[in-house]
């Protein structure tokens, strides 16, 4: 089953956001990184997982192989609704889902997603390994996703009341840091006590620079391409002028800010006219388009924001080398 928001990614969001984005003056331009994920960029990104460098996603699975008997046994429930922010493929979800069904606890599956390209081949994926798993899938913003998903809970008599909430791959360290704040308040609101329900969060810990910058650089330039399919979108979307070609990727972190920042770099003076918009934009040689952060947390910076947000760390889950945290946190 899936239900699709009207407005998801829809031509006149994208619009609207890429002619305040790029139409800002030099060193200004950027382009929020949701606009990463139409079809290309989803399949973009699961290449991103499996490049060598990029680490985050293997050790998460280290991580959830490690602990998800674990995570799951102390759920202490028979029946749950695991309702998951900015699923993507859901890979690493399977192994959770698996633990569900080997201790026989009922699951129904809830992922949300942007990209409804992702959603529905995951969707059809999950259906088909595990014969017997309730699944809807929500192709919307994550507050959206989870406002109508919190109501159909509430409204059903046959779908199960606690809630297991996760967020995996770092998605988290996208947001700015008062967005973060503000996202786990909005998530704190649908957690109730009497379900004891869960948030299971991913966060990318502080680690030597030069781990993270190879990462966001991988020697097989699929991040690249995964950055610089921002500027096909548009010309695909909203009839843009874009000659890739004229364009570099350029990931660095910034010690300061303690994220990666990652950019599209022009190479040369050069107009682009973005005929949806009717309008034509100037980049200069090296000007930058902004296109993400992410960034890098402390454990104790991850407790100070959960204490802010109303919620506890219940318990975390490391890897070996203590370079990814998976965050248990109940509502306080
Ligand atoms: C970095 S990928 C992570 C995918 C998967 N959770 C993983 O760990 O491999 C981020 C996912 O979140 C989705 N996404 C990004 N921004 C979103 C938003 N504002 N609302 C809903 N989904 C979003 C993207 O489409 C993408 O599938």
């Amino acid at each position: 089953m899936l239900e699709q928001e009207r407005n998801v990614g829809t031509q006149e969001e994208f619009a609207a956001h890429i002619r305040n984005g790029l139409c800002q003056g030099f060193g200004k331009k950027w382009i929020n990184p949701k606009f990463f994920y139409d079809r290309t960029g989803s399949c973009l990104f699961d290449q991103i997982c499996l490049q060598p460098e990029y680490y985050p996603t293997r050790i998460e699975i280290e991580i959830l192989k490690r602990y998800s008997k674990d995570i799951i046994s102390n759920l202490k429930c028979t029946s749950a609704s695991m309702i998951e922010f900015g699923s993507g493929s859901s890979l690493k979800t399977g192994i959770i889902l698996e633990q569900f069904f080997s201790q026989g606890i009922r699951v129904m599956y809830f992922p949300i997603d942007i990209s409804n390209a992702a959603l529905v081949s995951s969707v059809r994926r999950l259906s088909s390994e595990f014969k017997n798993l309730d699944i809807m899938g929500v192709s919307s913003e994550y507050l959206k996703g989870i406002r109508k998903i919190c109501s159909f809970i509430d409204a059903s008599s046959r779908t199960p009341k606690k809630k297991v909430m996760i967020f995996l791959g770092s998605s988290i360290g996208n947001f700015e840091p008062d967005k973060t704040r503000m996202f786990l308040k909005s998530i704190e609101q649908y957690m109730q006590t009497d379900t004891d329900d869960n948030l299971f969060i991913s966060f990318d810990l502080e680690k030597d620079s030069h781990i993270l910058e190879l990462a966001y650089n991988d020697r097989a330039g699929i991040t690249s391409k995964f950055n610089l399919n921002l500027l096909n979108r548009i010309n695909n979307d909203l009839g843009g002028t874009f000659n890739v070609s004229n364009f570099t990727h350029y990931a660095r972190y910034n010690k300061t800010n303690r994220r990666i920042e990652m950019f599209i770099v022009s190479r040369y003076d050069q107009k682009i006219h973005i005929r949806d918009l009717g309008q034509t934009i100037s980049l200069k040689k090296n000007e930058r388009i902004h296109t993400e952060n992410s960034y890098k947390y402390s454990r104790q910076e991850i407790n100070h924001l959960a204490k802010d947000s109303g919620l506890v760390v219940a318990k975390e889950y490391l890897d070996a080398k203590g370079w990814f945290d998976l965050v248990s946190l109940s509502k306080r």
